[in-house]
């Protein structure tokens, strides 16, 4: 359904100063005047400002800020990642629309991308949600098909962590931080976290999701988030393209796999370890779901698991989990 919103809000988008009449948008997109009417009216509810009716044509008020596929295509420099594009005005979490496209005959080819304006049931690490406001996020999912052991997986995380990183410094022009493993932070709050779900036999990933969310334009954060979440907005003063911390996120990315599968670990932890302020010295916090480990961060293993330094000198790798605590 989502497609043929996007098709009328892409031929609206074709005359932004010209009314055009419904009966020639009708015959373009060989629909019935109802059905048309219908989806003007299911764009407005996802908050795009058309102006008009049927007989006087539709004119749209403001370029709309939506992730539409015939956008994003023609500027991505890719040749894998977000070949195969899905958008949603609303989805209930783009990891599992991905998941089940994986379950279908037809499958996902790798590369897949999944976007949605809104999610109803976003989904962060460890079970929590993730807040995902109507159109002021990028709410994402990659399938990758990696063709790795299981083992690498953190690591591959960590390298959307960079390839994200980059691309919000260079797109919106301000310092990122990598909490490990990968939640970016601007300041002391996280912009975006990454929940990153695979299926695995033993010694070969099959599918790796890798979906990402980043807070971008949102005005305000929930109360019960504010104190530990951000947006660029919010931390810039100014709004951003989605569009091209999209494009960038995936360039980034596909670059960053490919060095991986020439050069090994080191393509992913040398740059995470440049980027993040986490890789030595930092006290912490650490719980991995078992326990809390509390020391000194002493650099990143090339499986991508954190060391730290315990009070008794002894280094601890831990693989998973999140830092709670740090200074
Ligand atoms: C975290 O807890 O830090 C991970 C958050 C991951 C959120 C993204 S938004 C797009 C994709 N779909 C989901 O349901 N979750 C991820």
């Amino acid at each position: 359904m989502d497609r043929k919103l996007d098709n009328l809000l892409y031929s609206l988008m074709q005359s932004m100063t010209v009314a055009v009449s419904g009966e020639k948008l009708a015959r373009e997109l060989g629909v019935s005047h109802s059905t048309l009417i219908h989806r003007v009216n299911r764009l407005r509810d996802h908050g795009v400002e058309i102006r008009g009716e049927l007989f006087t044509g539709f004119r749209l008020e403001r370029l709309p800020d939506v992730l539409l596929p015939q956008l994003i295509r023609p500027r991505l420099r890719t040749s894998i990642l977000g070949k195969n594009i899905y958008h949603f005005y609303e989805v209930n979490s783009t990891n599992d629309f991905a998941r089940r496209l994986l379950g279908h005959g037809t499958g996902a080819p790798e590369g897949t991308l999944v976007l949605a304006e809104r999610q109803t049931a976003g989904r962060g690490r460890m079970g929590r949600n993730w807040f995902s406001e109507s159109g002021s996020g990028l709410y994402f999912s990659v399938v990758l098909k990696p063709r790795v052991p299981a083992q690498y997986v953190p690591l591959l995380t960590l390298g959307a962590a960079v390839a994200v990183h980059d691309a919000v410094e260079r797109c919106a022009g301000v310092d990122v931080d990598i909490k490990w493993p990968n939640d970016l932070l601007v300041g002391k709050r996280k912009v975006c976290g990454i929940l990153a779900e695979m299926q695995a036999e033993v010694d070969n990933v099959q599918t790796l999701i890798m979906g990402v969310g980043l807070n971008v334009n949102h005005q305000a954060m929930p109360d019960e988030l504010a104190d530990r979440a951000t947006s660029l907005r919010l931390a810039t003063g100014r709004r951003h393209s989605r569009i091209e911390i999209l494009v960038e996120s995936l360039e980034e990315l596909e670059k960053l796999l490919e060095r991986f599968h020439k050069e090994g670990p080191s393509a992913i932890t040398e740059p995470w370890s440049r980027s993040s302020s986490f890789t030595e010295g930092r006290s912490i916090e650490v719980r991995d779901g078992f326990r809390s480990i509390l020391g000194v961060t002493r650099g990143l293993h090339p499986s991508g698991a954190l060391r730290v330094e315990q009070a008794d000198g002894s280094i601890e790798e831990v693989y998973s989990g999140d830092v709670i605590r740090w200074s």
